[in-house]
């Protein structure tokens, strides 16, 4: 019998970013900000997120990967500034921002999307937005009292990184949080930027 797998595809973080991303962490809930907070080693670029496969399905995901990264060029990425998803109000994801050729990052994004629907997976709907979950929402948030902190942390130096590869990582829920494992790994080898 094939077994399901939740998978997403993500692109890894250099320590120096996650531990950046994990003092910001402490910083917010020092500011008294009360989420769950994603494990350091776990906070990753999402790209596609592809929720429960098949381990028959696989196979064909890793031939879409692995040409859509042969034909992507590394990107110079740096990791600045917080905000919220979907607003400020009703808060449900805490993030990082990332700054620098964000349109080809969108681009590799929307190349992943469109190459995987010829797998049955189903094209988003909304844009593409780069971020790194830093906490989630557990209870309402009063808007000022985040909108204080996000003022006083927000302002850190960015984090220069560099985008190389592509992973397709497998998601296990735990109840004290997700563990995410490398199923395969493919380097952005793409010598040129895109035309
Ligand atoms: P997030 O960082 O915005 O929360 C693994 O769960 C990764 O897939 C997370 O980084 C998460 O994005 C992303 N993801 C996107 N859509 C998702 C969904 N519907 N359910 C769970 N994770 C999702």
């Amino acid at each position: 019998m094939p077994e399901t797998l939740r998978t997403f595809v993500a692109v890894p973080l250099p320590e120096t970013v996650r531990d950046v991303a994990a003092r910001l962490q402490d910083r917010l809930r020092h500011q008294g900000l009360s989420m769950r907070w994603v494990k350091p080693e776990g906070i990753h670029l999402t790209l596609k997120f592809l929720g429960d496969v098949s381990s028959d399905a696989l196979d064909g995901i890793a031939a879409v990967l692995a040409r859509v990264a042969a034909g992507a060029a590394p990107l110079d990425l740096r990791a600045a500034g917080l905000g919220v998803f979907p607003g400020i109000r009703q808060p449900r994801v805490l993030w990082m921002g990332i700054q620098g050729p964000t349109d080809r990052l969108i681009g590799l994004a929307r190349r992943i999307d469109s190459d995987l629907a010829d797998c049955g997976f189903a094209v988003e709907k909304r844009p593409f937005r780069a971020h790194l979950t830093l906490a989630r929402a557990r209870a309402p948030i009063e808007p000022r009292h985040l909108g204080e902190a996000l003022a006083a942390e927000g302002g850190f130096d960015p984090v220069p990184f560099a985008a190389g590869e592509i992973v397709l990582y497998r998601s296990e829920l735990k109840p004290d949080g997700a563990v995410y494992t490398r199923l395969a790994t493919w380097p952005l080898t793409r010598t040129a930027a895109p035309d």
